[in-house]
């Protein structure tokens, strides 16, 4: 069965980029002697998941308790949970899984939440290692890097979390488009953490690990040799968000990774001028990031443009050129790989355009 099979919309994951991908980023962390903790917030996926391990990852990183429940659920270990974790309700969760899962991690940022967890790991005879989650002028979450060392102070006064080392996650440079302008912003970031990093492996023993990076940053990351652990996620996929960003090797393209992740559509009709109407709209391709981009070199002039909730357009670029009759399978590459691939359920794998099995993506839907 080739790919022309498959039902659409679906999305699909050629299975020999994929493991270029996996093991392109796997060597360059492990070259440099450093851990890889990939993140499944991409993927969604505990078959993915598994080949990172196998591949040499230390452990997964999500970025909600429901995504880490999944991942033991599927015997996966090494878990570090990226995002803080405040209510009461979530901390029950994050308490019942350490219970399953001891060695899981999180990330803490407010003495409130971490006095909440604190509790509810000593109501039950629990403790927990955490990783302080420093700000690096992103403003999503974390304290800002001139609190650090305070806050650090008032976590140790909690007898049931264990600082294990910090968090610094760069999500705004991660898409600068100029390569050496998010070189400079990332490494001005990170040497300043490295420093708060050091005085806080003297204060605090235990206090060694140093997790940070997403795909954009890790090739530039490795040159400060504090980092312990790296934590990209969309490398594996890709998407056309990060294609057409600068690299080391080119100011105008990032093609360290190749697109494994492919939105396949169908055209269902071409009744217009100057374009045909395809079956991936809002509900097959997050909108967010780039415009996804159309792979087939017949119909590589075509531009995609969301037509609502179902559909999309094909439009052709100028009269004259040859759109795709009605029945045609189209291969794109994805807008923004993470929302994307959290719309459907399953990767079919690709080999040498022969479908050769799939992978369910258990954790979609999985945000609390
Ligand atoms: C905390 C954290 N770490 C790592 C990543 C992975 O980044 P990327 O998909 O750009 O590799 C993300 C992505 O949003 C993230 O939020």
């Amino acid at each position: 069965m080739g790919t022309t099979d498959l039902d659409t919309p679906c999305l699909v994951l050629d299975l020999d980029l994929f493991e270029a991908n996996l093991h392109r980023m796997q060597g360059l962390v492990a070259a440099a002697g450093r851990h890889l903790r990939p993140h499944a917030k991409t993927h969604k996926c505990s078959e993915i998941a598994r080949r990172q391990i196998e591949a040499g990852a230390i452990g997964i990183c999500v970025a909600k308790v429901s995504e880490a429940e999944g991942l033991v659920d599927s015997g996966i270990g090494g878990i570090l949970i990226t995002g803080p974790v405040s209510s009461a309700t979530k901390i029950q969760r994050l308490a019942g899984l350490i219970e399953r899962a001891p060695e899981t991690m999180v990330v803490v940022e407010s003495a409130i939440s971490a006095g909440l967890l604190d509790r509810e790991l000593s109501r039950r005879g629990l403790g927990m290692n955490v990783l302080l989650d420093l700000d690096p002028d992103f403003g999503r979450t974390g304290v800002p890097f001139g609190s650090a060392l305070e806050f650090a102070a008032e976590l140790a006064g909690f007898q049931n979390l264990r600082l294990a080392g910090i968090q610094v996650y760069a999500g705004h440079l991660q898409h600068v488009t100029s390569y050496s302008e998010r070189r400079e912003a990332s490494l001005r970031v990170l040497r300043e953490a490295a420093g708060i990093f050091r005085v806080l492996g003297e204060r605090f023993p235990g206090c060694n690990i140093f997790s940070t990076s997403g795909t954009g940053t890790v090739d530039i990351d490795l040159e400060i040799s504090e980092i312990t652990e790296f934590q990209p996620g969309s490398y594996v996929c890709m998407d056309e968000e990060y294609l057409r960003i600068g690299s080391a090797g080119s100011e105008t393209g990032f093609e360290t990774y190749a697109p494994a992740l492919r939105v396949l559509t169908g055209v269902v009709s071409a009744n217009q001028p100057g374009f045909v109407t395809v079956d991936a709209g809002l509900k097959a391709v997050y909108r967010d990031g780039a415009t996804p981009r159309v792979l087939d070199a017949r119909y590589a002039q075509l531009a995609y443009e969301w037509f609502g909730d179902e559909y999309g357009k094909l439009l052709a670029p100028a009269p004259g050129i040859a759109l795709p009759p009605p029945g045609t399978t189209v291969e794109l590459v994805a807008s923004h790989c993470d929302p994307t691939i959290n719309l459907h359920d399953r990767f079919h794998l690709v080999r040498n355009h022969e479908v050769v099995g799939d992978w369910p993506i258990n954790l979609r839907g999985c945000c609390q």
